[in-house]
């Protein structure tokens, strides 16, 4: 049986929309043992100094409050590499990420954990899998150069080593309740189409 790492980011819990259209498609998929994230409701820090510091020591030379902050970021790691698939809800506040995903982000990428530094480069270490991102907007963004948000969040997941992802736009939510009402039932198409594969590959 598959892994699921379901990441929700929206300060409206499960109602957001990004989380329930990455909820909808994950009832799409062949059953699976799914791992919920509420990134809002459980938030992280922000990076800082010294806990950035933590991550940096050495095992036997950490401070207990650097092995806590080590600790904390572990378990994340250790959830993103137990995953098959990453299905993520993404909405868009103030034309970036939810500051709660960044500092998600900020906790799960780590040299020599997540990815690697080389001569050519960083290589990704998170190889094999699959993500999905359900991306939430009030205005419309998709296919211009204002939509930074697709690009960054294609980017970071490609330096972990995630190059499969797909995403899924819901877009002109705040624009009227009939362009909410077709947006979203285009998005639930198109996740129903993007699950079908799965279901016929399980
Ligand atoms: C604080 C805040 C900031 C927002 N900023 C933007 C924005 O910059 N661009 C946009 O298109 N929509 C913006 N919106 C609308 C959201 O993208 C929209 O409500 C979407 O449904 C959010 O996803 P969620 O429902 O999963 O939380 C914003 C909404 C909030 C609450």
């Amino acid at each position: 049986m598959k892994t699921i790492l379901h990441l929700n980011s929206s300060i409206f819990g499960a109602s957001g929309q990004s989380s329930r259209l990455a909820k909808a498609f994950i009832d799409e998929l062949p059953a699976a043992k799914v791992v919920t994230r509420d990134l809002a409701a459980q938030p992280l820090p922000h990076l800082d100094a010294e806990r950035f510091g933590a991550f940096l020591s050495k095992p036997e030379g950490r401070t207990p409050a650097q092995q806590l902050v080590v600790n904390e970021s572990d378990a994340l790691v250790a959830e993103l590499k137990q995953a098959d698939t990453i299905v993520l809800g993404l909405p868009m506040y103030n034309f970036g990420v939810p500051s709660q995903l960044k500092a998600w982000f900020d906790h799960v990428a780590r040299a020599g954990v997540t990815f690697k530094y080389t001569e050519k480069g960083a290589v990704g270490l998170l190889t094999g899998k699959k993500a999905y991102v359900f991306a939430a907007r009030g205005g419309l963004y998709q296919g211009t150069a204002r939509d930074t948000q697709t690009a960054y969040v294609r980017d970071f997941l490609a330096f972990l080593g995630i190059t499969d992802v797909q995403f899924v736009y819901a877009e002109g939510l705040a624009i009227s309740e009939a362009s909410k009402t077709a947006s979203l039932a285009a998005a639930q198409r198109s996740l129903r189409s993007l699950a079908q594969p799965e279901r016929i590959a399980a």
